[in-house]
């Protein structure tokens, strides 16, 4: 019997398995077969797949499993933003996979990276992605990339062109933590800490958007949808007009979710956003409308302050829901002391679970 809840997806090939497979790993998952090395995005990889990481990340956590398959081994962590969890939980996860983390930050601790082809670099850019990478490669078995939207251009940011650049040029395995567009290690430390809450049935998800002060990018968002999708839960997506998540990225998160036995609603009313679910998940976003305009996003979103905050009264119209965002939080910006002390909050657990699944992800992908 199936151990996921995966009902109608179906993995896309059957690789012959070895003797020497990890035998927790399903038989006909013997092998990564998503189109690529990467984990770029959830959606290169199957309903199965991602239940999969979740199952090899609960063995992690109930320490069931301890193997050291990086033994030897150093992952490159290229970090051009700041981060608490995904910064740490790496350097952890690898340590306790039996490898050596090597952080590095452009124009920090490292030089600053120019990823357009092409260019003349006579401006403030001193080593181009080309050579970073295929340098980075020779020392490292696997990179790991932070690079946030710079909430700038729209068109450009939402091809996701430095993790691309990265990918492109990368004979090892790139692995995404967090771009413009993608946050997939949070949202698998998200479907992870739903399947432990709730177990393997599918439950309806609100992912909802909040008043912050200023326009964040919207990997998290994006991610949440998309993996809530590929997990067959029903999700219902609340924010505000104008503030609508990318077309294509919605397209996918439809058929995803058709295609596994859930459900999208998309609502713009944040009274009636609540109604008997059973996960909310706060995240704030700036609209695709606004970028390289910040000052008229921060006009537009004023009107919501107070209105669009997870508190008390909204969880009160929930199915006695659980409460979860990815951290860092605004509190009572985003999310009351009242919701997020409650023990209703999972946040905690959450922040946790990217340690377990990140190993999960780095011991089948690193080779
Ligand atoms: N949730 C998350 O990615 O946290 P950090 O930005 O602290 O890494």
């Amino acid at each position: 019997m199936s151990s996921t809840n995966c009902r109608l997806n179906k993995p896309k090939r059957i690789l012959k398995t070895s003797s020497s497979e990890n035998l927790a790993w399903p038989r006909f998952l013997s092998k990564v077969t998503s189109m690529d090395k990467n984990f770029l995005t959830t959606s290169d990889f199957t309903c199965d797949e991602l239940s999969a990481f979740i199952e090899s990340a609960l063995r992690f956590k109930r320490g069931e499993d301890s193997a050291k398959p990086l033994n030897g081994k150093s992952v490159g962590l290229v970090f051009f933003n700041p981060s608490l969890r995904t910064r740490a939980s790496m350097q952890v996860g690898i340590y306790e996979l039996g490898g050596n983390p090597v952080v590095l930050e452009p124009g920090g601790t490292s030089w600053t990276i120019e990823h357009r082809d092409g260019v003349v670099m006579d401006g403030d850019k001193t080593e181009h992605i080309k050579e970073f990478v295929r340098v980075l490669e020779r020392y490292v078995a696997a990179i790991g990339v932070r690079t946030f939207a710079h909430l700038k251009d729209w068109q450009e940011e939402r091809t996701d062109p430095i993790l691309n650049a990265f990918a492109r040029y990368s004979s090892v395995p790139i692995i995404n933590l967090e771009s413009a567009m993608h946050h997939p290690c949070q949202s698998m430390a998200d479907m992870m800490t739903i399947r432990e809450k709730f177990g393997l049935e599918k439950k309806k998800v609100l992912l909802t958007w909040a008043w912050h002060p200023k326009p964040l990018p919207m990997a998290v968002p994006n991610s949440f949808a998309l993996a809530s999708a590929q997990m067959g839960h029903d999700l219902v997506i609340a924010h505000p007009r104008i503030y609508e998540l990318d077309e294509e990225l919605m397209a996918n998160v439809k058929t995803q979710s058709a295609d596994n036995g859930g459900s999208v609603e998309i609502v713009n009313d944040v009274d009636a956003a609540f109604d008997s679910v059973e996960v909310v998940y706060a995240k704030s976003w700036g609209s695709k409308n606004f970028y390289g305009n910040q000052d008229a996003d921060i006009q537009e979103r004023a009107q919501y302050r107070g209105k669009w905050i997870v508190n008390e009264e909204k969880m009160a119209q929930t199915n006695n829901a659980i409460f979860m965002h990815c951290l860092p939080v605004r509190r009572n910006v985003i999310v009351t002391d009242g919701v997020i002390d409650s023990p209703r909050s999972f946040v905690i657990d959450e922040a946790e679970n990217r340690l377990h699944i990140q190993k999960a992800i780095m011991a089948r992908l690193i080779h």
